[in-house]
């Protein structure tokens, strides 16, 4: 595996302020000039605070291809009267190369279903960006032994509606596998659960596709830190980590990035 082609993705959720987001960034741009990972970095901050890194960014001269940006939610919608909604083309007017879909906050806590979801994909897909599609169980399903049940069922649902964009714009595409149990828990699921469950993923990409082989990047996301990092990412068919809190500290994240 090409050590250059890991993602590592900062998803801010709903933390920061405008201070603090720019003292975030900047702190971890200086960080990231100075140790110079080899993986693709993304960081999807709040939405209303997108501009203010976009500036800073510019400002310490870091290239766009060196450090993406991306969006945390978008509207199911084009555009038109949908209140409070952000829409894919409104996201690509500040600089986002990725879109995040399906996380599972926004499945369980504002209860998105696989409608939605898929939706999101298609629209996203379509306006050219970067999607990452989040999949993972609960608790209870993990404790059923329904977790590739589960799985099987997101991806299908989000990505068969919309095969032929799939299929012609595999590169575009991006799974993180979240496990709902283990996002801000300090529990990580374990290196075995991992590997069978990524490698479950790529095999049901191969038959969403009809191929034998695909270069889909499967992330790992649920309480990933700067010391659990690499085991991780050394599993076959991870590609990458969608990291939570442990992006918050420029330190942590910056060492997380440099652990491949
Ligand atoms: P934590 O890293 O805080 O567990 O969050 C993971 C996550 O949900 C990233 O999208």
């Amino acid at each position: 595996m090409n050590k250059n082609k890991y993602l590592i993705a900062a998803n801010w959720k709903q933390n920061c302020d405008s201070k603090s987001s720019i003292k975030l960034i900047n702190d971890f741009v200086k960080l990231f000039n100075k140790t110079k990972p080899k993986c693709d970095v993304l960081i999807l901050p709040p939405s209303i605070y997108l501009n203010t890194i976009l500036i800073r960014l510019n400002k310490l001269k870091v290239s766009l291809k060196k450090i993406s940006l991306g969006i945390q939610n978008i509207s199911p919608f084009l555009n038109g009267a949908y209140t409070g909604e952000i829409s894919v083309d409104m996201a690509k007017d500040f600089k986002c190369s990725y879109s995040l879909i399906g996380h599972s906050e926004r499945r369980h806590v504002f209860m998105e279903d696989d409608k939605i979801i898929s939706a999101k994909t298609k629209l996203s897909l379509e306006s050219g960006m970067n999607t990452i599609l989040c999949v993972g169980e609960t608790i209870v399903e993990y404790n059923q032994k329904q977790t590739k049940k589960v799985i099987s069922r997101q991806l299908k649902s989000a990505l068969l509606k919309s095969k032929d964009l799939f299929k012609s714009n595999q590169d575009k595409i991006i799974i993180a596998y979240e496990p709902v149990w283990a996002i801000g828990s300090g529990k990580t699921a374990s290196l075995d659960d991992i590997a069978d469950v990524h490698a479950y993923i790529r095999n049901t990409l191969n038959k969403i596709l009809g191929t034998k082989k695909n270069t889909i990047k499967i992330l790992y996301g649920g309480s990933v830190n700067d010391l659990n990092a690499a085991s991780i990412l050394d599993i076959p068919d991870v590609n990458g980590a969608l990291v939570g809190g442990a992006s918050l500290n420029s330190k942590k994240f910056i060492d997380i990035c440099s652990s491949i």
